[in-house]
């Protein structure tokens, strides 16, 4: 693909209000055809909002959408392209499996021996063959869901919108279906934008997410980026664990947490003196291969330790310092070979390239 290529989907200085409520603010986004773009933040935070607005079903008040070029900013949702899965299932229950896919081929007249056709072709498509003659409250809420998703297919629509489609499914189904998503998603091609709370969810299927906080836009990246260089305390605390620190910085590339010194790889905007708040991923605290020349090496007891199945995550008091507290995980590999136990002192470093430096003060 082009990188050239114009946008498939182009939202520019977006707002939706509710009364005197600002449900979304300065929108800007464009999304690549083809993409499948998650749009992720805590409940209320406007992501249901946002992707009505691109459906059509609640008008925006300010700003543009541009769909494949053309101007939809007011066109009515029979005249956007769209097909759309809901987190409760809404499938008609008095219509088969069968009529709930045909339900908008029917709807555009098409040929009954086509519409038959088209209807086997998606259930095959979503793992249902044989299934058409049921009724959804015959089907469990993973199959309804491949149902709705079958639905919003039948038309071969150019955008697909999915509207938080696994969370009332089960943690095994749910897993499985969201594979068989993105697997149909690439398979087809067809631009996709989902919404969901579930950080886990947009970092396994999206080709970027859009972080979204307060009816704004916080971040938009690979998921690699979005967990690896968040933009702001907001999107490191959302999305993955991280512990905080107050720290002041005492040079370049230099920090101090209470009574330690850190060098912090990546050069900080801010002057000597500055209060910064500094962050670290649990999984980033080396607790091995330790030597005297490792940097941000310190000794530290190690508080609790809870067991969270395949690692162990505890809670590291340095020795010189009493308020500081930072998580750590431990993989059980390590957690045997070092035999490491609760109360035990013992010797980690923090990778320079791990620790992110935010601005001080409320976040
Ligand atoms: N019809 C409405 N009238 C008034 N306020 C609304 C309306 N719809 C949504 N809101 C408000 O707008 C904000 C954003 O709602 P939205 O449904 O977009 O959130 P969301 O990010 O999808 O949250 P969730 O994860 O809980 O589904 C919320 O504060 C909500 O209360
Ligand atoms: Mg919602």
């Amino acid at each position: 693909m082009s990188t050239t290529a114009p946008p498939f989907l182009s939202i520019r200085d977006l707002s939706k209000n509710y009364g005197a409520f600002r449900a979304l603010h300065d929108i800007d986004l464009d999304i690549r055809r083809g993409e499948f773009v998650c749009f992720l933040g805590p409940s209320g935070c406007g992501k249901t909002t946002l992707l009505r607005a691109i459906a059509g079903l609640d008008q925006q008040d300010g700003g543009t959408i541009l769909m494949g070029g053309r101007d939809v900013s007011r066109a009515s949702p029979s005249e956007r392209d769209f097909g759309i899965v809901f987190q409760s299932y809404a499938l008609f229950p008095n219509l088969t499996v069968t009529d709930n896919i045909g339900y908008g081929l029917v709807n555009r007249r098409r040929s009954s021996a086509e519409i038959a056709r088209r209807v086997e072709e998606l259930l095959t498509l979503v793992g249902l063959p044989e299934q058409g003659k049921k009724y959804p409250i015959q089907l469990s809420g993973g199959q309804q869901q491949r149902v709705a998703l079958a639905r919003a297919l039948a038309t071969s629509p150019e955008l697909l919108l999915l509207d938080e489609p696994l969370s009332a499914l089960d943690a095994k189904v749910r897993v499985r279906l969201r594979d068989e998503m993105r697997s149909l998603q690439q398979r087809l091609g067809v631009t996709t934008i989902m919404v969901t709370h579930d950080q886990e969810e947009a970092l396994a299927m999206a080709d970027r997410i859009v972080v979204m906080r307060d009816g704004g836009v916080e971040q938009v990246g690979t998921p690699e980026e979005i967990y690896r260089r968040p933009a702001t305390p907001f999107v490191a605390d959302f999305v993955g664990h991280m512990t905080f620190m107050d720290a002041i910085v005492t040079g370049p590339g230099r920090v101090r947490v209470d009574e330690l010194d850190l060098l912090v790889a990546n050069a900080t905007p801010f002057a000597v003196g500055t209060p910064v708040r500094l962050a670290m991923r649990p999984e980033e605290v080396r607790t091995r291969s330790i030597g005297e020349d490792t940097p941000n090496r310190f000794e530290a007891r190690i508080g609790d330790l809870a067991f969270l199945g395949s690692y162990c995550r505890a809670h590291l008091e340095p020795t010189s310092s009493r308020s500081t507290r930072i998580a750590a995980d431990f993989s059980t590999n390590a957690m045997r070979d070092l035999g490491i136990t609760a109360g035990q002192v013992c010797t980690v470093a923090f990778p320079p390239e791990a620790l992110h430096v935010f601005a001080g003060g409320a976040r």
